[in-house]
């Protein structure tokens, strides 16, 4: 069986793991709560965003588990690759994985907190993707074998930034317009945030998916206090689906 493991905050990731789903077949895995090493599948297809030119936290912590397993990684983005499917190899690889290959689509930017993205160019994007997703979909089918080709990465730019995204949520407060419904609570794969004494408060293990952010019913959520709208989640998705069966219960009142 193939086990599709997934990180995602906004859909775009979880939307191309539900398609390889539905042609390849398999288990549909959220990272953060899986706990295994693969051996239980016979290929596995790792699908998650580019962050920083390079992997979200849970999927780099998840790669030493993966050594000798046969795994495609398929990497969603929002602007600029800049060498991240490369530097996603190399991880790989050091961590002894049988990589077989490393492809990038093109979704919607999320990492909006102090831009945003025109709206004809989100919209080429979801009508351009399902067609390069089927692309690497028939590509993982037939075994191809698809390493990016050497290039520069951004290796030390991306190291230096996982180390800082800890502090992202320090600049993230909470308007009049939060009813304390406990959503960032459930949904932060890291159990960053809890509700003391009917106030939100956010910790020192942020990984700056910004699941929070977008996915806030009030859009109560905001960055360095600005007043800012827009918030995204992949119109095709059901955010339920999103982890559903593996939630992270955080601890609130
Ligand atoms: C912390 C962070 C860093 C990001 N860095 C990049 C990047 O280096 N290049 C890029 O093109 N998009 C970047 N993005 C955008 C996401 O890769 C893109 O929107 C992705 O499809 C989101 O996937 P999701 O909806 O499954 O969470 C970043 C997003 C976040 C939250």
């Amino acid at each position: 069986m193939n086990g599709i493991l997934y990180f995602s905050s906004t859909g775009n990731s979880l939307f191309v793991a539900q398609k390889v789903q539905q042609r390849l077949s398999g288990e549909l895995c959220y990272i953060p709560a899986y706990k295994g090493n693969g051996s239980e599948y016979e290929k596995i297809i790792l699908v998650c965003p580019i962050y920083s030119f390079g992997l979200p936290a849970h999927v780099f912590d998840l790669l030493p588990r993966l050594r000798d397993r046969k795994v495609y990684m398929i990497l969603t983005y929002g602007g600029m690759v800049a060498g991240a499917d490369r530097l996603a190899y190399e991880y790989a690889s050091e961590n002894g994985l049988d990589i077989r290959g490393v492809y990038t689509v093109k979704m919607v930017e999320n990492f909006t907190l102090t831009f945003s993205t025109p709206s004809f160019y989100n919209k080429a994007a979801l009508r351009n993707a399902p067609g390069e997703i089927e692309k690497i979909i028939a590509s993982i089918r037939r075994d191809d074998v698809h390493i990016p080709p050497e290039k520069k990465t951004k290796r030390r730019d991306y190291e230096r930034n996982k180390a800082n995204w800890h502090m992202i949520a320090n600049d993230f407060s909470v308007s009049e317009d939060c009813i304390r419904c406990g959503k960032c609570v459930d949904l932060c794969p890291s159990g960053n945030i809890t509700i003391k004494n009917g106030e939100i408060r956010f910790g020192q293990s942020c990984v700056a998916c910004l699941g929070c952010y977008h996915r806030c019913p009030q859009k109560a959520i905001r960055y360095k206090n600005r007043i800012k709208r827009d918030r995204y989640f992949h119109p095709e998705v059901n955010e339920a689906d999103l982890g559903k069966d593996v939630l992270y219960k955080g601890d609130h009142d």
